[in-house]
Parts: structure tokens; C-alpha cells; sequence
């Protein structure tokens, strides 16, 4: 039987090429979105893949999600945890409300989905959680203490999960994208992107469907002895 995923911000993006990647693969996928109706409706009519709206800021919303895509589709065998948000600002601008939003999301918004998951997977004896951190998680960046913060934050669930995963067949594993071709970075400032883009060896931005390549591998069986680690796709931009 085909396994279930689920990819939060599933619906656009580098969430989308990943629902496509899956879906392509062989999975059963879900998508979840949080706010535009018109992209995540077009989305599943042309993709077939199905859509369900809520905040994975939010607990109770993601565990009463969580049981509707269970209950349409079976238990999820495989967590894509995408979502994220930016509200840059340099530190000296930047509000609480800024900070709480970023890391409601970013980073609450993992152990929000994850935590109701992961029982599941362990009594199945099975699962792969991705979650896709940020090269400005590693690296900080200006105008982003929230989301760096977020990001890096990410990267201490990944590592501290497959310590507790790995004797019941779960793997916990992070991308780190560097720039890439979407809304997201299509609103940084184009003279800001243009001086991003010189500092990529490749000399472009990614391309989402490069990242959806990785999360496809990390969710095979064949990824099963990589656990706690973070790719980086990020065209030889950052090196850790
Ligand atoms: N490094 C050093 N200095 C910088 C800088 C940088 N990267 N960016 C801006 N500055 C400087 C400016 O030149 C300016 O200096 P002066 O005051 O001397 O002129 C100062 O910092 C602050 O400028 P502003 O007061 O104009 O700042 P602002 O309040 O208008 O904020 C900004 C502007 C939010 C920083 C805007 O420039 C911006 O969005 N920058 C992009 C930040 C960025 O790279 N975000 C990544 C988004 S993509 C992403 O997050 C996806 C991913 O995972 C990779």
C-alpha cells in the first residue's frame, strides 16, 4: 500500500514541487495551507492532490488536522514539516510581534505538527520526519535574529529526534535550501536578491524542484541509515 505524507505549506512554493515530487514517487499526499484559498484550490484541481487549511502555529488546529487527513487518508508515515514564514527586519526595528510570528511558525509550528505524529510512527515502527530549515539558519542573516533563530532552532529538533527515533525505525533528517525561485524570496528587494545571487557560485537562484529531489530520498527506504543530518542545497553559497 502506498505511504501517506503529509507537507505543511504543501500547496506553493518549494511545499508544492515537494507534494508533486511525493505524489510522482508513488506516496499518498496531503498539503496543508494556511491562508490562500484561491492557490490551494487551484492547486488540488490541477494536481489532485488534497488540501486542508490550518495554522500550524496553532496546537489544537493541527491535531484536529492531523485526525482529518488520518481519517481520508491513514495513518502519515512520512512528515514534511515546510511552513514557514519570514518578517524581516534589522534587530534595532524589529517587534515582539515579528519575533512571536516567525517562531510561532518556523519553528512552535514543528513540534506542533510533529509531536501528535510521532506516537503513531513509533508504534508503526516507522517514519520520516524533513523538516526544511534555511542556509540562514546556519549562516544568520541581516534582518532575520527571528527567522535565523527559527531556522537554527530546527535544526536542534532534527538532531535531538533521531536520537529518540532511530530504535523505532524513524528518521529525522533537515534541508537546508539556500535561495530559491520563489514568493518568498521574489519580495527581497531586487537589489538586494541581485547582490544574493553574486555570492552563489552556481550564479542562480535554486529551483524548488531541487529541493523536492532531496525530500524524496530522505523519505525512501534507501535513506534509512541517514538520520540527524541537515543537506545542504544551496549552490556552494555556504558550507558548513
Ligand atoms: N548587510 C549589511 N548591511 C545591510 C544589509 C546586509 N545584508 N542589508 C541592508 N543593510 C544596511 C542598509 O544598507 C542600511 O544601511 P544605511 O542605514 O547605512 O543606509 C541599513 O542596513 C538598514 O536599512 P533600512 O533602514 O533601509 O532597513 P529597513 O528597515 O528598510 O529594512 C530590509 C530593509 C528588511 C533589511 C530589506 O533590505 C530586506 O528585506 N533585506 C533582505 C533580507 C534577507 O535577505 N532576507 C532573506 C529572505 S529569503 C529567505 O528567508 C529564504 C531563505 O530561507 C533563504
Amino acid at each position: 500500500m502506498a505511504r501517506t505524507a503529509l507537507v505543511t505549506g504543501g500547496s506553493r512554493g518549494i511545499g508544492a514541487a515537494i507534494s508533486h515530487a511525493l505524489k510522482d514517487a508513488g506516496y499518498t499526499v496531503a498539503a496543508t495551507y494556511a491562508g490562500n484559498d484561491e492557490a490551494a484550490a487551484k492547486f488540488t484541481e490541477e494536481t489532485g492532490i488534497k488540501t486542508y487549511k490550518w495554522n500550524v502555529a496553532d496546537y489544537d488546529e493541527c491535531t484536529a488536522g492531523i485526525a482529518a487527513v488520518e481519517a481520508d487518508l491513514g495513518p502519515i508515515d512520512v512528515l514534511v514539516n515546510n511552513a514557514g514564514i519570514t518578517r524581516d527586519a534589522p534587530f534595532h526595528k524589529m517587534t515582539k510581534d515579528q519575533w512571536d510570528q516567525v517562531i510561532g511558525t518556523n519553528l512552535t509550528g514543528v513540534f506542533n505538527m510533529t509531536h501528535p505524529i510521532w506516537p503513531g510512527m513509533r508504534e508503526r515502527k516507522f517514519g520520516r520526519v524533513i523538516i526544511i530549515s534555511s542556509i540562514n539558519g546556519q549562516k544568520g542573516q541581516f534582518a532575520q535574529v527571528n527567522y535565523a533563530a527559527s531556522k537554527a532552532g530546527d535544526l536542534g529538533i532534527v538532531k535531538s529526534l533521531a536520537q529518540e527515533g532511530a530504535r523505532f525505525g524513524i528518521t529525522a533528517n533537515a534541508i537546508c535550501p539556500g535561495y530559491i525561485a520563489t514568493d518568498m524570496v521574489m519580495a527581497v528587494p531586487e537589489k538586494v536578491r541581485e547582490s544574493i545571487i553574486a555570492q552563489i557560485p552556481t550564479g542562480r537562484l535554486g529551483e524548488p524542484e531541487e529541493i523536492a529531489r532531496c525530500v524524496v530520498f530522505l523519505a525512501s527506504d534507501d535513506a534509512g541509515f541517514i538520520n540527524g543530518s541537515t543537506i545542504s542545497a544551496n549552490g556552494g553559497q555556504f558550507f558548513v
